[in-house]
């Protein structure tokens, strides 16, 4: 298994280019699922999760193919996929690969909407907190499917097709959203899901199904109203930029100290960071191509800060800021309010030297002069990189374990952070 090794105490200069969002081409990948014709992305990024992703639309029978790879492309353009599900060859996710992937379980809607039938394993992914799908299953019910859940599996009917339905959320769920939303395009009549999530994500989902001919009003709002269609067609559509990529950057210069133009960055979708960055002494601003990141000496000031759903502070960056505030000049609060068990990276944080004191939800973090490299590992995503960001500013050797998280959402960071002058290495095998 790979590992991470970095070597602290180097600033990052230079340019790094964000690449498309992890969590908009995967709704997107599934989407393919919707229509016959042939669904192109562009801008996908090179992570492991959309090549699991891959393999499970491939079960189902969707031809995927990548376009467009051409040498000295620039740095950081991602690949072009074309898919193409013209025939459903298979209505069954099996637990091997969706237990892989918590994402994987929204094929479950779209095979119900193409197909009318649909056997989809209960999902696997980070462990970070129960995540249950109820939400998902209550919408899919109210728009007339027939659900039970047999030995692991949801198996899912709608006798009479799918019909539009009220749908009120007690919660905001991002896949809920997705997955339900990908359902009504094709369901009968008029569909309006309230308390929708309004991460950037699922508008870029949204307006990929309107190119698809799906009517879809209230996008980027909580209220959706979605319109049937007898059909979608295919499309061309450009995946929108990594905000949460956007932010570790930022809080990896912010971390270093340094002065780096993350190329490609939409500030617009980070507007909850800007003030975050501000009051603890970094310069982050909008350019015409990304946003700049710069922080010269000094010790940072602590934050205060609490998660919510977008456009709230996102939980994908709180362990990151976390990492940040290890070094803060006093003492830091961040509360997660999305996932009751997102505090993983405490205990690899506390190995580094960091002095973390957890209460039910909330961290206090009390900034140290310095962290120290050590042997570390995560089980997470967001908690990996973490550590990655911790390991830049520790002194000495800092060697990251199981770095398959990593590479499931970031794509190439040993390459990206190495050209701004990080001492970063991937040790293979
Ligand atoms: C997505 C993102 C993930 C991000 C999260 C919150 C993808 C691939 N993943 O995950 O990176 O951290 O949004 O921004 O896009 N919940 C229920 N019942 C449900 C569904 C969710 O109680 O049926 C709860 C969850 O346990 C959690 C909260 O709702 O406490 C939010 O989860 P949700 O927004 O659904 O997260 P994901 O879509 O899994």
């Amino acid at each position: 298994m790979d590992r991470i090794r970095i070597r602290g105490g180097h600033r990052l200069n230079g340019e790094i280019p964000i690449s498309g969002a992890k969590n908009a081409t995967l709704p997107l990948m599934i989407a393919a699922l919707l229509t016959e014709d042939t669904l192109v992305l562009e801008n996908v990024p090179r992570l492991a999760d959309v090549t699991m992703l891959a393999r499970i639309l491939g079960n189902h029978g969707v031809d995927m193919t990548i376009r467009g790879k051409r040498r000295g492309k620039p740095n950081g353009e991602g690949d072009t996929i074309h898919l193409c599900a013209e025939t459903i060859a298979d209505t069954t996710a099996p637990y091997e690969l969706v237990s892989r992937m918590r994402a994987s379980f929204w094929v479950l809607g779209p095979l119900l909407a193409r197909c009318g039938e649909a056997r989809v394993s209960m999902p696997g992914g980070c462990a970070i907190g129960t995540r249950p799908v109820d939400l998902h299953l209550v919408g899919l019910e109210a728009l007339g499917a027939e659900i039970e859940v047999e030995s692991g599996y949801v198996v899912a009917r709608t006798p009479n097709g799918l019909k539009g339905a009220h749908i009120e959320f007690p919660k905001v769920s991002v896949g809920a959203t997705h997955h339900v939303l990908m359902a009504a395009v094709l369901a009968e009549g008029e569909t309006v899901i309230e308390n929708a999530a309004r991460e950037p994500e699922v508008g870029d989902l949204a307006a990929c199904l309107g190119a698809m001919g799906a009517r879809i009003d209230g996008i980027g709002t909580s209220r959706l109203v979605i319109n049937s269609v007898a059909r979608l067609d295919g499309t061309t559509h450009p995946v929108l930029p990594d905000r949460i990529e956007a932010g570790t950057y930022a809080m990896a210069v912010a971390m270093t100290g340094g002065d780096v133009v993350l190329r490609g960055a939409r500030p617009d979708l980070l507007e909850a960071l800007f003030p975050v960055m501000e009051q603890a002494g970094v310069d982050m601003t909008a350019t015409n191509d990304g946003i700049r990141v710069a922080r010269n000496g000094g010790r940072l000031d602590p934050v205060t800060v609490e998660t919510s759903p977008y456009p709230g502070f996102p939980t994908d960056l709180q362990a990151q800021l976390m990492a940040l505030m290890t070094m803060a000049d006093g003492t830091s609060k961040i509360t997660e309010t999305i996932f009751e068990n997102r505090f993983m990276h405490v205990q690899e944080l506390v190995r580094l030297g960091a002095e973390i004191a957890l209460d039910g939800d909330t961290a206090t973090i009390t900034g140290v002069d310095r962290l120290a490299g050590a042997q570390v590992m995560a089980t997470d995503l967001r908690a990996s990189v973490s550590l990655v960001i911790a390991g830049l500013a520790a002194t000495g050797e800092t060697v990251i374990n199981r770095v398959y998280h990593l590479d499931r959402g970031f794509e190439r960071i040993e390459d990206k952070l190495g050209r701004c002058g990080a001492d970063i290495e991937r040790l293979t095998g």
